[in-house]
């Protein structure tokens, strides 16, 4: 679909002449949306600078694995977790071989090592190199576990030779890299997704909330979409540009947003609640403001309605998933709001630890349905979002 908005590309660059190239390339990925960083092996500063490359994406280019200064800011392990994609380009044969044996014996081959996100290949090397058994048996295993290989293309090569080696064009590389979170899975199929807070009026300048940013509902609703899915957003008020391609209806409150889910959810195939819905509204919700005299107030609160337990109620019900936000206890609360909401799985996360959760980019998450408890590594939101689809989508089916 030719976007990567906010996707968060690692690009590496190692060894060839196609390295000059990657300026190129970073322009052409920050053009259709991505946000880049650049990590360079020692062969291929010795074609293009790090300076050129720092200057074009706009940060420090990565070098070094053992590097106090980096390791204190973005180390090799931060750098695995932000990558949504991991883009070589170029890929020298050297570097295709270390990453096909599972080497990390420098900074790009450990975050390869250490990353759950999608690695994407574009080879570049001399045309002899590449029709090599050696190469094509690494290339064969690399597809193999899945990594993308983006071409290389046919001609004329620096050597003078010509042939199949040369670096994919920039351009097409760029887009190539965005196709790859659009897997279909879900083509054909409708899927409904609450996201952010409720807010539950007290009176006309007064609301009862909580700190739901909305970024993991949105990233369902883009990871959907991009999976081919008929994809409808109620989204309560949030601070986030509205995904592309997908349908969104603002809401306030919990009871606006189950009236939304209600109307929504018909011919859905899946429902996931990922909204952190005020569970009380206040029972009273004044004309005018209330003023401030008495020094105690007491405020009375009401249930409001529970909007994916009323979806897992419905007949002809689609496949419903709800989050768990615990502090404690995460698997047995999970596990308890798996069946007390009549659901087909929940997602649950621990709302306690601050760099997950609410309002923070990554997220790491245990899935529970009733025959299976799987935990996901920590991730960035997006790529988490890009898991849980694919999950979902394998069970729809089964
Ligand atoms: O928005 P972010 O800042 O990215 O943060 C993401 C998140 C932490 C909000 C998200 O990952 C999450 O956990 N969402 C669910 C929060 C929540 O309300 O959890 P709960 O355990 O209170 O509710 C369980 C499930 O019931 C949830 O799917 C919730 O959407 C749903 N629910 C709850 C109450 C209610 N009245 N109606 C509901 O549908």
């Amino acid at each position: 679909m030719n976007s990567l908005i906010n996707k968060q590309v690692v690009l590496g660059v190692t060894g060839g002449i196609a390295a000059y190239k990657s300026a190129e390339l970073v322009r052409h990925l920050q053009k259709i949306g991505a946000r880049v960083r650049v990590i360079m092996t020692p062969a291929a500063q010795e074609f293009i600078t790090p300076l050129t490359l720092q200057a074009l994406s706009g940060h420090p280019v990565h070098t070094e694995l053992l590097d106090p200064q980096a390791e204190a800011a973005m180390g090799h392990i931060e750098l695995a977790r932000w990558a949504d994609l991991i883009l070589i380009a170029p890929a020298s044969a050297n570097f295709i071989a270390r990453l096909c044996h599972g080497e990390g014996d420098d900074l790009l081959t450990t975050v390869c090592l250490a990353s759950h996100c999608q690695i994407a290949v574009a080879p570049a090397m001399n045309q002899a190199m590449w029709k090599q058994t050696g190469t094509q048996e690494n290339i064969a295993q690399l597809q193999a576990r899945g990594v993308k290989i983006i071409g290389p293309a046919q001609g004329y090569q620096a050597c003078g030779d010509s042939g199949p080696g040369r670096m994919e064009e920039p351009d097409i590389l760029a887009k190539q890299a965005a196709t790859l979170f659009d897997s279909g899975l879900l083509a054909g199929k409708k899927v409904v997704i609450t996201a952010g807070p409720t807010r539950e009026a007290l009176d006309p300048v007064r609301y009862i909330s909580n700190h739901s940013s909305g970024k993991m509902g949105y990233a369902l609703a883009t990871a959907a979409m991009e999976a081919g899915a008929e994809t409808i957003l109620i989204s309560g008020p949030v601070n986030l540009s509205l995904p592309d391609r997908v349908e969104v209806v603002s809401v306030v409150s919990a009871q606006d947003m189950l009236a939304a889910a209600l109307e929504a959810v018909e011919g859905a195939d899946v429902f996931i609640a990922a909204a952190a819905v005020a569970d009380y509204r206040p029972q009273h919700n004044a004309d005018k403001k209330i003023k401030k005299t008495a020094d105690d107030i007491t405020i009375a609160l009401t249930k409001n309605p529970d909007i994916v337990a009323t979806i897992a109620a419905l007949t002809n019900r689609p496949f419903t998933v709800g989050f768990a936000a615990e502090t404690h206890n995460l698997e047995n609360y999970a596990r308890k709001k798996l069946l007390d909401k009549n659901l087909d799985l929940i997602i649950a996360n621990d709302v306690s630890d601050k760099s997950i959760g609410f309002n923070s980019d990554d997220n790491q998450v245990t899935l529970v349905s009733p025959k299976q408890v799987e935990s996901l590594p920590l991730m960035s939101k997006v790529s988490l979002a890009k898991c849980l689809i694919e999950y979902i989508s394998t069970h729809l089916i089964a």
